[in-house]
């Protein structure tokens, strides 16, 4: 049987199936693979699990990033992968087909984004007819072009003047009868720019930017919404704070750590900047090594993030100028920085290994975070349909919330 979007009593039968999983293996998902760990908590409880990952080599981790659940790793490895595969699977949203546009609206939007964005508007189906839109946090305002570009009334807000400025110089080279308003989502003010007539779309509008237009889009009395989330640790508390009365009954409480994990992959990074990311944390994870010894101190020391002309530095050097930094003695001559810089990628493809544990909880957890905003637009008296919009492929933030009232 092909997937389905869940709707209906399967919002909160797979929340609570989630919230299950996620609570009874908080000691595998919670504690990141980093410096402050040098051996995780859980190894001692899988010494064979933790023994296989480490000895795996940086490719290897890489190769599997994407698709954690397909290792063949020791126990309780495969149980979880099936179990987290299971309580992931989200069928797609109908998708009607996408109106055939001039290649003029599309100028100014990089592929990738052009194909997400059909993806989106091919996947509305609200059974009343949006008279009017209002494109959330809109940047140029490429997603509400594309819906409004049969002339329907759009309003676009977004906090950037740049983008707000360069947004309307687009819709009026198109002829569009669209309104790029200048807005904090987040001020008091944005009340009054939401009304019962519109149909808000909100495409990674991040953390607290689409969590208040649920909020207001209740509160105007507006009939039907979509929103696509992303960045859900964008947000102004030290913690998670549910929306959802399952969520606020829920034990599980998520930290700003917990709350980046579903965005810890990297389908979408280029080989560059992988390249650039790992050359970073390798480096860091060998200065931890040689600081420790400096110091005579077998604690983790924080370093600040430094500007990317570092990693241009050769190795002896990024470490010298490191120790300087932080005050710390000088380097023996005699060190060997060739082994050191060896170290510091063992490390690494250790570190990347072991996150392949954590890595099967990110969609549940991601899920967990979706199905609260669901279970929140039906207190507020919406029907939702949640599912994926496009491949994941062209965006891991692929899930959509489509909300209509009865
Ligand atoms: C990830 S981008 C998404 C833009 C657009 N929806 C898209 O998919 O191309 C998020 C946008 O939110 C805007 N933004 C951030 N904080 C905001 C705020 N407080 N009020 C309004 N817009 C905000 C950013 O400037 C940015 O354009």
């Amino acid at each position: 049987m092909n997937d389905q979007p869940l709707s209906g009593d399967a919002l909160l039968q797979r929340f609570q199936a989630l919230d299950a999983f996620l609570m009874r293996h908080q000691a595998l998902w919670r504690p990141r693979p980093f410096i402050l760990h040098r051996q995780l908590p859980w190894e001692l409880d899988h010494p064979e699990l933790g023994a296989w990952l480490r000895e795996r080599s940086l490719e290897q981790a890489e190769a599997a990033h994407t698709q954690p659940e397909c290792l063949p790793a020791p126990a309780p490895f495969p149980v979880l992968a099936s179990r987290s595969a299971a309580l992931s699977r989200l069928g797609q949203l109908l998708q009607h087909q996408a109106p055939k546009l001039p290649a003029r609206f599309s100028v100014d939007v990089p592929g990738r984004k052009w194909q997400q964005l059909l993806a989106f508007a091919g996947s509305l189906q609200f059974r009343q007819t949006p008279q009017h839109w209002l494109d959330w946090c809109a940047g140029k305002g490429h997603l509400g072009r594309l819906l409004a570009h049969d002339g329907r009334p759009l309003t676009c807000l977004e906090h950037n003047p740049q983008l707000v400025h360069d947004g309307r110089q687009l819709s009026q080279r198109l002829g569009l009868a669209a309104q790029h308003l200048q807005q904090d989502v987040l001020a008091a003010d944005a009340s009054d720019r939401i009304e019962a007539q519109h149909t808000p779309v909100a495409l990674h509008a991040c953390g607290d930017l689409h969590v208040r237009l649920m909020q207001l889009a209740s509160r105007a009395g507006c009939r039907q919404l979509a929103i696509a989330p992303c960045c859900y640790n964008r947000i102004d508390s030290p913690d998670y704070r549910p929306l959802s009365a399952a969520a606020q009954a829920s034990a599980l409480q998520l930290s700003l750590d917990d709350l980046a994990l579903p965005l810890s992959e990297t389908v979408t990074a280029g080989a560059r900047v992988r390249r650039q990311r790992d050359l970073s944390m390798a480096r860091r994870l060998a200065f931890d090594l040689l600081q420790r010894e400096l110091r005579g101190v077998d604690e983790y020391l924080p370093t600040p993030s430094l500007p990317p002309a570092w990693l241009m530095k050769g190795f002896a050097d990024y470490c010298k100028d490191l120790a300087a930094l932080k005050q710390l003695p000088t380097p023996a001559a005699s060190l060997d920085w060739t082994r050191l810089e060896a170290q510091g990628w063992q490390l690494l493809a250790q570190v990347r290994n072991l996150e392949l544990l954590r890595a099967l909880f990110r969609r549940p957890l991601e899920l967990w975070l979706l199905l609260d905003r669901a279970l929140y637009l039906e207190e507020q008296g919406f029907a939702v349909r949640l599912g994926s919009f496009c491949p994941y492929q062209l965006s891991p933030r692929n899930l959509l919330l489509l909300a209509e009232r009865a």
